[in-house]
Parts: C-alpha cells; sequence; structure tokens
C-alpha cells in the first residue's frame, strides 16, 4: 500500500486587511502543520467578489495578503501558496458541482444569511459561494482543512457535496474533515465580545490587524471591553466572554499554558491584564510587520512566487477537473 502525506488545503479571502482572528485562527494553524504535511494555502480572489470590490483595492490587497501570509511564516518552498484565479479548475469544479448541489442546502447557510443582510441587492455569487469553496477543497484530495469555527458549516456542506457526487458518479473525492483549534477558533471583537471579530466591520477598537501600529494597539486594548467582575481566569460564560478572549490572545501569543497565566495575573486587575495583552501582542506582530514592510517592497517577486504556486496547484487540480469532467459525461478535449 502507498502511504501518502496527509493533504491540508485552506483559504482566505483578500478582502480588507488581516486582523488577529485570521491570525490565529487560521493562520498559525497553518505555519504550525508545514513541512510535516503537503499544505495548499489559496489566496480566494474568485470569493472576494461575491460582494462588491474595488479593483484597484482587490489587486493591492491581493499582493498584500501574500507578502502577509509569507511573512507570518508560509513558506513558499514548503507550502503552495497560490491565487484562487490563476487555477482555471476552480471555477470549473464549482460549475460541475452546482449541478449536484440543491439549492435548499445553499439557502441554509448562516453565512450567507448573515452576509445578505447586510447587503442592499444580493448577487448570485453569494449564495454560490460555498459550491465554490467545495470545489477548492475536493480539487485537492484534501484530508483536512484547518479553519476558524465560522467556515464549519461550509465544510460540512463540501464534505455532503463530495459524498453526492461520489453516490451519483462513483468515488472520486477524498471526504475532508475541518480542523478547529480549541483556543482561538473564534475571536472575539475588543469592542464588543459577544460578536466575532471580523475584515469587514472597520470600527475603531473592534479588531487588531496583523499591520497595526504599536500605538494603536495599545489603544484598541486599553478600551477592550471587559465586565465589573475582578477575576482572572479562562471562563466559558458568556457574560465573562472579554476577559476571556483578552485571556486566550494572551495564551496564542506567549504560547504559555493557561494554569501559568492564571497564575501570572492572580491577584492583578484588569488595567495589568490589558497591559501584558498589548505587549504580548506588539511582540508577537513585530517580526511579522517587519518582514512585511520588506516584502511588500518587491511585487515582481510576490508575482514570482504565486506563479510558481499556481503551477503547483495545477499539477493537482487540472487531472481532477479532467476526471470530474469525465465522471459526469463530459468528451474530453483530445
Ligand atoms: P476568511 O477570509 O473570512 O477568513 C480566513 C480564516 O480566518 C478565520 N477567521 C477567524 N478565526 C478565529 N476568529 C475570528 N474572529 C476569525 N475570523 C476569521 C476563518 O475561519 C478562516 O479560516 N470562506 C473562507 C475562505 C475559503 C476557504 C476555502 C477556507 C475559501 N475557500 C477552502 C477553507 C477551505 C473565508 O471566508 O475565510
Amino acid at each position: 500500500m502507498t502511504t501518502r502525506k496527509t493533504r491540508v488545503f485552506s483559504g482566505i479571502q483578500p478582502s480588507g486587511m488581516l486582523h488577529i482572528g485570521n491570525y490565529l485562527g487560521a493562520i498559525q494553524q497553518w505555519v504550525a502543520g508545514q513541512g510535516q504535511k503537503t499544505n495548499f494555502i489559496c489566496i480566494v480572489d474568485l470569493h472576494a467578489i461575491t460582494v462588491p470590490q474595488d479593483p484597484e483595492a482587490l489587486r493591492r490587497q491581493t499582493r498584500e495578503l501574500a507578502a502577509l501570509l509569507i511573512a507570518s511564516g508560509i513558506d513558499p518552498q514548503q507550502t503552495t501558496l497560490f491565487v484562487q484565479s490563476h487555477v482555471r479548475a476552480h471555477a470549473e469544479g464549482c460549475w460541475v458541482l452546482n449541478c449536484v448541489t440543491p439549492l435548499g442546502w445553499l439557502e441554509r447557510m448562516t453565512q450567507y444569511k448573515t452576509k445578505a443582510q447586510k447587503q442592499e441587492s444580493v448577487l448570485t455569487g453569494l449564495l454560490d459561494y460555498p459550491v465554490l469553496q467545495a470545489a477548492d477543497i475536493l480539487l485537492y484530495d484534501t484530508d483536512e482543512v484547518p479553519v476558524g469555527d465560522d467556515q464549519k458549516q461550509h465544510i460540512e456542506l463540501a464534505r455532503d457535496i463530495a459524498g453526492r457526487f461520489n453516490h451519483l458518479f462513483g468515488e472520486t473525492f477524498v471526504v475532508p474533515k475541518p480542523v478547529i483549534r480549541e483556543s482561538g477558533a473564534r475571536i472575539m471583537a475588543l469592542n464588543d465580545p459577544s460578536a466575532k471579530m471580523s475584515k469587514s466591520d472597520f470600527t475603531r477598537g473592534h479588531a487588531i490587524r496583523i499591520t497595526d501600529t504599536p500605538d494603536e494597539i495599545r489603544w484598541v486594548v486599553k478600551r477592550a471591553v471587559t465586565d465589573p467582575g475582578r477575576d482572572i481566569s479562562f471562563s466559558a460564560d458568556p457574560d465573562r466572554a472579554g476577559v476571556n478572549n483578552l485571556l486566550q490572545i494572551y495564551e496564542l501569543f506567549t504560547g504559555q499554558s493557561r494554569a501559568a497565566i492564571e497564575a501570572h495575573f492572580a491577584g492583578k486587575g484588569y488595567g495589568a491584564l490589558k497591559t501584558d495583552v498589548a505587549e504580548a501582542v506588539i511582540e508577537g506582530l513585530r517580526p511579522i510587520r517587519e518582514r512585511f514592510d520588506q516584502l511588500i517592497t518587491d511585487p515582481a517577486e510576490l508575482d514570482r512566487l504565486l506563479a510558481i504556486g499556481a503551477e503547483h496547484a495545477r499539477a493537482v487540480a487540472d487531472p481532477k477537473i479532467r476526471l470530474m469532467m469525465e465522471r459526469v459525461g463530459f468528451v474530453l478535449p483530445a
């Protein structure tokens, strides 16, 4: 029996600047698994245009995201890092999967419902978003999809679509599983610990962006919403979500155990907690910001790395899309 390394696929949208939720929920996991597993990380520009985007901003943000991912530790030698629109099989695969996916499955998606509420006119692509995501994952025979908690429903849908296609046309896809870490799966907004930190909320104080200056980080953390209590401990109590969120951020940036963290803060107040959290975030992000500032000065080098990534991705995705087309009954181009 031939054994192959575990295949990992994940994606991230080039819309808006990355925040520490993206970093702690997803990117840190991708970096940690690098080397032992076969990793594909995709900058999903086709997904980004499911809500209106300014073309020049999208182009700039796509390169910025590539630079930020590399600065965060994604090594293009070890991970296939590429842009989704560079690999045509994603759009083609989405079409084929559209034609086995019942509409009702898409109308149930909670992220669609939330995003649709915010749009004056809802684009067809927004409803279809999770089918494109399923194509992303299934084209690479993906075993594991490391994501934040908000993507769980989309990965479950990809599993259902894979199962249905396999049932209708014979074994074609590996059925993937989501990998969601316990801490960091859902980093909350600093100005409202009942809401998820989000790329599309630009209110000052909502998020910490990976490229924020130390002063901005101190400003945001100092104003983070906590609760009237005094106790500094990890907790699942929704009334204590603010303190719990700050502790998780501290845990993930310092790598310390929960017991050590609670001991460190025993007898201290929320002021001390905020000071220490801000400094841990600043120190954790410093090398990323420095490397990002360097990388972004050379867009040609970023484009070169992305072209290599796309070539590697096509080598896996192209045979798979041919197989899909063959299975559904197309005459393959000679
Ligand atoms: P996107 O770009 O919204 O987010 C990228 C990753 O960051 C995670 N994330 C969070 N984790 C913890 N706390 C938060 N507050 C937080 N906010 C975001 C997300 O869960 C995600 O893992 N649909 C995907 C992109 C995608 C994809 C894929 C993912 C397209 N194709 C295939 C996996 C596999 C998305 O919008 O990610």
